[in-house]
């Protein structure tokens, strides 16, 4: 096993949500890879895997109370929150995400996060519901804005029987995640443009054209670029992601804003990594109107024109041209159509997705890449996005090295 995490001091503050269970191989995982893990529960934590349990995979007493003299009197609140060189809340419960936001210190766990310098990790897990709440969502982009990092959630299916985004994202992904915020930072001083998400394009004002992107592919790629030391700008469609740490957002919606914004951006980064499922047409019109429904017809036509080719756009720079990384969204003759298109929109290197696969591409947790260059391919196995965007980015720094000589 590689020990990616060898000495590193994780704190793990699990409260109390269902997704509690797997804090038990979580563990195990973050130990096999080095690291020493100490494991803090809430009181409602408790009531969902046992201190015991914790104690038993972690080696170590679980701290879970900020009024116990002999606790206190080993490894008491203090020392504990400068212990860590990092402290994963997982799950994080929308009532512990709450009381992070209020800046509560009412049990060990809040009152040692208070008394922290170390960097926070939250992996939200709680009911779909809860977790689209207009005061949930506030007080993640609060928790963002200070600087911590929010880690999921995933969408699937819930323990309660809801489907939608709430779920903690797989152990798996969680040390994926730990992997890439303690490894080498080899986009240091590098600037890296991405785009992200579906395009909206508006036929009337309460209807458009678009597509099934999540973002969740172009926000993995930002994330790992900021966690490898790059200064990221996310130029997102309409998406329910929340901005990873430490990346510069810009929303928009349109084809033609996402051109915009990716112009603008595109001459003053290093790199640009062009993720967002771009509408290729739109509505040549839009009706200032809603069209009305008509009984003398059962056809409607709309005529569309095609949008610009951001990435192609941007490979077409000749001054302050980036390195620049397309994707490639194929259901047939992959390869063909990859290949196709890097050399077409003259990219440095494409990233082949088949979106035919079931459970793969569009608006899926997992995806599988197919990485083409001028003298180069490399494939990128069945895998999280997470730990995708981590192998690609690395592909792209040592093609970069090359272009920037
Ligand atoms: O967002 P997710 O749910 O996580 O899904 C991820 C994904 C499947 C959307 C992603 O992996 C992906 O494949 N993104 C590219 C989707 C796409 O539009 O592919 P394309 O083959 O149609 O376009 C080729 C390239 O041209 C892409 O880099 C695209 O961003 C770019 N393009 C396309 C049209 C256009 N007008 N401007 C562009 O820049």
């Amino acid at each position: 096993m590689p020990q990616s995490l060898s000495g590193k001091k994780i704190l793990l503050g699990i409260s109390g949500g269902i997704a509690a269970y797997k804090c038990a191989d979580l563990t195990r995982r973050l130990i096999e890879r080095g690291a020493q893990v100490q494991v803090v529960m809430t009181p409602a934590a408790k009531e969902f895997i046992t201190p015991l349990t914790m104690q038993a995979v972690s080696g170590r007493p679980v701290s879970d109370s900020l009024l116990d003299p002999a606790a206190e009197a080993s490894m008491g609140h203090i020392e504990l929150a400068k212990w860590a060189d990092l402290i994963l809340l997982a799950p994080a419960t929308s009532d512990l995400i709450a009381r992070l936001r209020a800046g509560m210190g009412n049990d060990l766990l809040t009152t040692l996060i208070l008394a922290s310098n170390a960097p926070i990790a939250v992996a939200p897990a709680m009911n779909q519901q809860m977790y689209a709440n207009v005061a949930t969502q506030e007080n993640i982009s609060a928790l963002t804005q200070r600087g911590m990092m929010i880690w999921g959630p995933a969408a699937g299916q819930q323990a309660c029987g809801d489907v939608g985004y709430g779920r903690m994202l797989e152990p798996m992904e969680l040390v994926a995640h730990c992997e890439a915020f303690f490894g080498p930072k080899p986009l240091q001083n590098i600037k890296l443009a991405i785009t992200a998400g579906p395009t909206r394009e508006a036929i009337d004002p309460v209807r458009y054209i678009s597509n099934h992107s999540s973002g969740k592919m172009g926000f993995a790629i930002a994330e790992a670029a900021a966690n490898m030391g790059a200064d990221v700008t996310l130029i997102s469609g309409p998406v329910a992601l929340a901005t990873p740490a430490n990346v510069t957002r810009i929303d928009v919606e349109s084809a033609e804003q996402m051109y915009k914004a990716a112009m603008e951006h595109a001459v003053i980064n290093d790199i640009f990594i062009s993720c967002a499922a771009v509408a290729d047409y739109r509505p040549s019109q839009i009706a200032d109107q809603k069209i009305k429904k008509t009984d003398d017809s059962d056809q409607m036509q709309i005529v569309m024109v095609k949008n610009p080719d951001i990435v192609a756009s941007v490979a077409a720079l000749k001054d302050k041209r980036p390195f620049t990384v397309g994707f490639a969204a194929e259901t047939q003759d992959v390869k063909k159509y990859a290949l196709g298109k890097l050399a077409k929109k003259n990219l440095d290197m494409i990233c082949a997705n088949d979106v035919s696969v079931e459970g793969l591409g569009f608006n899926s947790n997992d995806n599988a890449l197919h990485l083409y260059w001028k003298n180069g391919e490399q494939a990128l196995g069945t895998a999280c996005k997470q730990h995708l965007a981590k192998q690609l980015l690395d592909i792209v720094v040592k093609q970069y090295q090359q272009y920037s000589k």
